[in-house]
């Protein structure tokens, strides 16, 4: 199973690419904008504020946090529209390409999205189709081409579905017609989540740095790490 580290934040980025797990990135709107008031807004250049706080502006924090990212990592980094029409996610899109040779356009599960995923893919820009919630949306998303779904399972778990049926139902559906789509596992909450969609043989998990942070521990490692520590240090001539 790949791991994908769902931010924008470049420390944690730099960090976990050094335990060697990290074998790409996922950010979207909401995590790029946790970022952009420390970076940008604490040290606003002359004039620079009011440039920020427009598409343009937003566009360009945009690019550069992107740009950070591919410096650090040589895998997949999806990068999202934020255009609500085909027009411009496609315009989006291909500039998005240009960043680097690794960069996954994020398009959203719906009309447009789909219209868009039919020009870029033609156009050999990589693609991952977000936001979905149901089989049906990535049976739709695999026909189109896309190179990554994303089911987002903690957000069904938290209306009392059950996100990771979703994952075993979509896993069925591209192992049955050998579709190419990579099943991105979006939306986990928990080291669970990572194990069950393992088992399930799911492609991809990406997860917040606090998730990837709780895998590695177990209080019997802690405990066991101490005692072998003490015990030695007890070693007397
Ligand atoms: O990257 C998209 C997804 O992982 C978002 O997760 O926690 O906002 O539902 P969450």
């Amino acid at each position: 199973m790949q791991f994908f580290l769902d931010t924008a934040n470049i420390q944690d980025i730099k960090k976990y690419a050094e335990w060697g797990v990290i074998d790409g990135v996922t950010t979207n709107p909401t995590l790029v904008a946790k970022e952009k008031v420390q970076e940008e807004f604490a040290t606003p250049k002359r004039g620079s504020r009011q440039k920020l706080d427009s598409p343009a502006g937003r566009n360009r924090l945009f690019e550069k946090r992107i740009k950070e990212i591919a410096k650090v990592i040589n895998g997949p980094i999806s990068a999202e529209v934020t255009s609500s029409d085909a027009k411009g996610m496609i315009k989006e899109g291909l500039e998005y390409a240009k960043w680097a040779k690794n960069i996954y356009v994020k398009l959203p599960m719906n009309e447009e999205g789909m219209k868009a995923l039919k020009v870029l893919s033609k156009k050999g820009v990589k693609t991952n189709i977000t936001l979905v919630f149901s089989a049906s949306q990535a049976l739709l998303a695999a026909k189109g081409g896309a190179n990554f779904v994303s089911p987002f399972i903690g957000r069904l778990d938290d209306i009392s579905q059950d996100g990771m049926e979703l994952i075993k139902d979509i896993i069925q559906i591209f192992r049955n017609y050998n579709f190419k789509t990579k099943v991105l596992v979006a939306s986990i909450r928990h080291p669970r989540h990572v194990v069950e969609a393992a088992k399930l043989g799911a492609d991809i998990s990406t997860m917040p740095a606090e998730v990837l942070e709780k895998l590695i521990h177990h209080p019997l490692t802690d405990i066991g790490i101490k005692k072998f520590a003490d015990d030695w240090t007890s070693i007397k001539q």
